[in-house]
C-alpha cells in the first residue's frame, strides 16, 4: 500500500476549504448517507441541527455502520461527489467479536493469558478487515473497583497492572506490532477509551461524577491507557466523566497535559457519543459555541455524532484566525491515522472486490481460537467433594434459564448474532445421551415486572409463557431423577453493559427461589453463573456444591462450559475482580491500604478497629482466585540477592508442585508490598504473573525477575520514581492466599 509522506499531507491539509477541514472532524452515522436517495435532505441532517446546504460529502468518519456493502456504497459516493477526494474512515464497536464472539473483557481477562487475548484480538481484527471497518473502539482499559457499574462487564478489572497487560495485548492484537506505523492487511486501528478513569463513578452510577486524588488518578487509574499508547494505540476516546470537576471532553489539563504532552500522544483523539454537546448539560458550556470552544481548545479532534464542530467552529476559527494551526493539526492527525490504514492507496481495504466477504468470519479457526479463550476465561469458583468435573455415567439435570439461553453474548455484541451461539445443552449433548441429560427452565431469567422496565430491550428478554410454579414442578422433576444437577443461571444480558447500573448486583430473584427449592432435593448441585459482573453470592453459594463462574462467554460458551464440566478440560481462570459478600463493602479491591488501625491488627472483637459491626472486611472471593481440577503446592522460595539495586535486579523463584492426579495451568502471582514510603503503599499490589502448566505429581521452577522500576510509583512531588527501603514480596496463588514471602531492600 502506497503510503502518503508528511510533506503530502501536509500540502493536502493546505489544500482544504476550512468546511472541508472541520468536516474531517466529524463523525455520523448512516442514515446520513442513505443508500435509497441520493442525498438525505431532511431527517437526520436536520434533526442533528445541520443545515440543509451542509455538504455531506466533506464529512471526515462514519460510527458503526459494519456491512460491507454499505460501507463500499459510502465510500464510493463520497469519492466521486467530495470535491477533496479524501476517504472516509468506517468506525465501529467491536469491542469483543465481530461475528465471533470472545468472551467479554472481564471475562478474556480472567484467563490471565495475554498470548490467548492477543490472538483473540488478531482474530477480531481480521473479521472486522474483512468487512471494511478501519477503527474499532477498543479496548476499554477503565479501571473498575464497584461490580454494581453496569460496564464492568467490557472492563480489565480492578488491578493496573492486569489492566496495562491486557491493554498492550489488547492493541496489538488488533494493531499489530507498534514498530509498523502502517497498520497491515487483516489488522485494523484500536481506540483505546475511556479517558480517563470513567470506570470510577460515584456510587457506581452510570456516568456520574468521578471524584479522584490526583494521586489515584496517576497511580491507579492511568497506567492502563498509557500502556495502550505505548502499545501503538492509534485514537484514544474520551470519557463521559468530569474529572476535578471538568468534564473529559474539555479537560485541557487533562488531554493536552496529560495525554499529549506527558504521555506524548499524537493520535487522533475522539469525543465519546454526543459528548461534545453534552459538555452543556453538564454545565460546563453555556451554549453550542462555548462547547465547540471548550472541546477543540482541550484537543479533541472528532466530535462524535453532533453538529457542534460544524456548526460552531467556522465561526470560532474566523474570529480567532490564531486557532488555525491548531485546526490544521487536528485535521493532519485524522489524514495521517487514514494514510496510516492506507487508505489514499486503497479506500476500500479489506473489502473483496465483489463486496462479499470471505467465508473467514466464524470460521472453523476462529471458532478454536474463541473456545480455547472461553475455556480460560471461566473461574471455578467452589468445587466441594470434587463434584466436578462430572463422573462416567451420571445422570445430569441441565435446570435454568440458561439451559438453552442463546443471549450469552454480553451487552456490546452488537454484530453478533444469537443463532450462532453454542448454548450450554447443545455443549453438553456432545457428551451426555439423551438418557442422561435431562433439561428444564425450572425459572424465570427475570421476573416480568422488570422485564417490562427495560423499554425497548423488553423485546428481546425471553418473557416466560408458563407460571413459575409449572416451571419448578419440571425442574423437580427430572432433579429426582438425576444423579447430579447443573443449575444454569444468571443476571440477564441486560443487566449489565453500558446504562446497566444495579444498586443490588445479585441473582434475579425467581432464580434465586429456583436454587433454594432445587437446595432442598439434596441432590449435589452445580451452579453455572452467567454475568456481565462480580454478583454478590453470598446467600447462595452454601446452598451449591460447585460454582463455575462463566461471565458472557460468547459463541463458543456452551462447548468450553462442556468441556470444562465433563473434564476435557481443567479450569484455569482467576478472578481480576473482588466478589464482595455484601453490596454494602462497595467500592471493595485487593490493593487497599492498611489504613491506621487495620482489621487484621485487632482483636476479634476490638471496636476502634477499620472494620464494620455487620460485615466481615473479607470478600467472598478475592482477587486472583480461582480454583483448578488438580491442586498445587508452592514451596522452596528462592532469592537471587536480599538487596535490589538500579542497575541490579533480583531473581525470585519457588517451586510449583502439581500434586494432583491431572495437568493443570496455575496463575502464579508476584506482588509486593513496600513497607513505608512518602505516600502510603497497597497493602500489596500485583506486579507480575506466570500462568504456567504442571504435569500430574511433577513439580515446575517459576522464577521471577524483579527490577527497580517495578518499585516506581507516585510520589507526593507529582515525580514517578522508586524510593529505598523494605519490601515484603509475596508469591502466592491469589491476593488472600498467605503464599511464600521474603523480605527485600532496595538501595539506590
Ligand atoms: C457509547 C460508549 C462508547 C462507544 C460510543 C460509540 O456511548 O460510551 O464506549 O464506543 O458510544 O458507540
Amino acid at each position: 500500500m502506497k503510503k502518503m509522506n508528511e510533506q503530502q499531507l501536509i500540502r493536502l491539509v493546505e489544500s482544504l476549504t476550512l468546511e472541508e477541514k472541520i468536516g474531517q472532524l466529524m463523525q455520523l452515522t448512516a442514515e446520513f448517507f442513505d443508500q435509497n436517495s441520493k442525498t438525505v435532505e431532511i431527517g437526520p441532517l436536520k434533526k442533528l441541527g445541520l443545515e440543509n446546504d451542509f455538504d455531506i460529502n466533506n464529512v471526515g468518519s462514519i460510527l458503526n455502520t459494519t456491512n460491507p456493502n454499505d460501507i463500499r456504497f459510502i465510500q464510493q459516493k463520497t469519492l466521486e461527489q467530495s470535491r477533496h477526494k479524501i476517504p472516509l474512515l468506517f468506525m465501529a464497536d467491536i469491542i469483543y467479536g465481530m461475528k465471533t464472539i470472545l468472551p467479554i473483557p472481564l471475562a478474556q481477562v480472567s484467563s490471565w493469558n495475554m498470548k490467548e487475548i492477543k490472538e483473540s484480538a488478531k482474530m477480531m481484527a481480521a473479521e472486522c478487515y474483512e468487512m471494511g471497518i478501519h477503527v474499532t473502539f477498543s479496548p476499554m482499559v477503565d479501571i473498575v473497583r464497584d461490580p454494581r457499574w453496569g460496564r464492568v462487564m467490557e472492563s480489565p478489572g480492578e488491578d493496573t497492572y492486569l489492566a496495562s497487560r491486557y491493554a498492550k495485548a489488547m492493541v496489538e492484537g488488533i494493531q499489530g506490532s507498534v514498530e509498523e506505523q502502517q497498520i497491515p492487511d487483516s489488522h485494523i486501528a484500536a481506540c483505546v477509551k475511556h479517558f480517563a478513569a470513567y470506570g470510577a463513578p460515584s456510587a457506581g452510577r452510570e456516568y456520574n461524577t468521578v471524584e479522584l486524588s490526583e494521586h489515584t488518578l496517576r497511580e491507579f487509574y492511568l497506567p492502563s491507557y498509557y500502556a495502550a499508547i505505548q502499545a501503538g494505540a492509534k485514537l484514544v476516546m474520551t470519557a463521559f466523566n468530569t474529572i476535578n470537576g471538568i468534564p473529559a471532553t474539555g479537560n485541557q489539563w487533562l488531554n493536552r497535559g496529560i495525554l499529549r504532552d506527558e504521555f506524548d500522544f499524537n493520535g487522533v483523539l475522539i469525543s465519546d457519543y454526543a459528548a461534545v454537546e453534552e459538555l452543556i448539560v453538564h454545565g460546563y458550556a453555556e451554549d453550542k459555541t462555548d462547547a465547540a470552544k471548550k472541546a477543540f481548545l482541550s484537543g479533541v479532534d472528532i466530535d462524535m455524532k453532533t453538529a457542534v464542530y460544524a456548526n460552531e467552529l467556522p465561526k470560532l476559527i474566523e474570529e480567532n484566525p490564531e486557532l488555525h494551526p491548531l485546526l490544521d493539526t487536528a485535521v493532519l492527525r485524522v489524514l495521517n491515522l487514514k494514510n496510516d490504514l492506507g487508505l489514499f492507496d486503497d479506500p476500500y481495504r479489506g473489502i473483496t472486490s465483489t463486496g462479499k466477504t470471505m467465508n473467514k468470519l466464524l470460521s472453523n479457526v476462529h471458532q478454536e481460537t474463541a473456545l480455547r479463550l472461553a475455556e480460560e476465561s471461566i473461574v471455578l469458583l467452589k468445587n466441594d467433594h470434587d463434584q466436578l468435573p462430572i463422573k462416567e455415567k451420571e445422570r445430569v439435570a441441565l435446570i435454568g434459564p440458561y439451559a438453552k439461553e442463546s443471549s450469552t453474548l454480553g451487552f456490546w455484541a452488537i454484530t453478533g448474532d444469537e443463532k450462532d451461539t453454542v448454548t450450554l445443552e447443545k455443549g453438553l449433548k456432545k457428551y451426555l445421551s439423551p438418557d442422561d441429560l435431562k433439561v428444564a427452565r425450572g425459572s424465570f431469567l427475570l421476573d416480568p415486572e422488570t422485564i417490562e422496565s427495560y423499554d425497548k430491550y423488553s423485546k428481546d428478554i425471553p418473557a416466560e409463557k408458563r407460571p413459575m410454579n409449572k416451571l419448578m414442578d419440571e425442574a423437580i422433576q427430572i432433579a429426582e431423577n438425576s444423579d447430579k444437577i447443573i443449575l444454569a443461571v444468571g443476571e440477564s444480558v441486560y443487566q449489565s453493559g453500558e446504562g446497566g447500573s444495579r444498586v443490588n448486583p445479585t441473582l434475579p430473584e425467581p432464580q434465586v427461589e429456583l436454587i433454594h427449592k432445587m437446595s432442598q432435593l439434596d441432590k449435589p448441585i452445580i451452579l453455572v453463573v452467567y454475568s456481565g459482573r462480580p454478583l454478590i453470592l453470598t446467600d447462595i453459594e452454601s446452598k451449591v456444591d460447585a460454582i463455575l463462574y462463566a461471565w458472557f462467554p460468547g459463541t463458543m460458551g456452551g462447548d468450553a462450559l462442556a468441556n470444562l464440566l465433563m473434564g476435557e478440560v481443567s479450569p484455569s481462570g482467576k478472578l481480576p475482580m473482588t466478589f464482595p459478600r455484601s453490596v454494602g463493602q462497595i467500592p471493595m479491591h485487593y490493593n487497599e491500604f492498611a489504613t491506621g488501625r487495620p482489621r487484621s491488627l485487632a482483636p476479634e472483637k476490638y471496636r476502634f478497629a477499620s472494620k464494620y459491626l455487620d460485615e466481615s472486611n473479607l470478600p467472598l472471593y478475592s482477587f486472583g482466585y480461582g480454583l483448578s481440577y488438580t491442586s498445587f503446592v508452592y514451596h522452596s522460595l528462592k532469592v537471587s540477592s536480599a538487596i535490589i539495586k538500579d542497575d541490579r535486579p533480583i531473581e525470585i523463584s519457588i517451586m510449583l508442585e502439581n500434586t494432583g492426579n491431572r495437568e493443570g495451568k496455575e496463575i502464579v502471582q508476584l506482588y509486593i508490598c513496600d513497607v513505608a514510603a512518602s505516600v502510603v503503599r497497597p497493602i500489596k499490589e500485583l506486579k507480575d504473573f506466570k500462568k504456567v502448566t504442571v504435569a500430574s505429581k511433577t513439580t515446575k521452577e517459576v522464577t521471577f525477575k524483579l527490577t527497580e522500576e517495578q518499585l516506581r510509583f507516585h510520589q507526593s512531588s507529582g515525580r514517578y520514581s522508586s524510593e529505598p527501603g523494605k519490601f515484603i514480596v509475596t508469591i502466592a496463588a491469589n491476593s488472600t492466599d498467605e503464599g511464600l514471602k521474603t523480605t527485600i531492600i532496595y538501595e539506590k
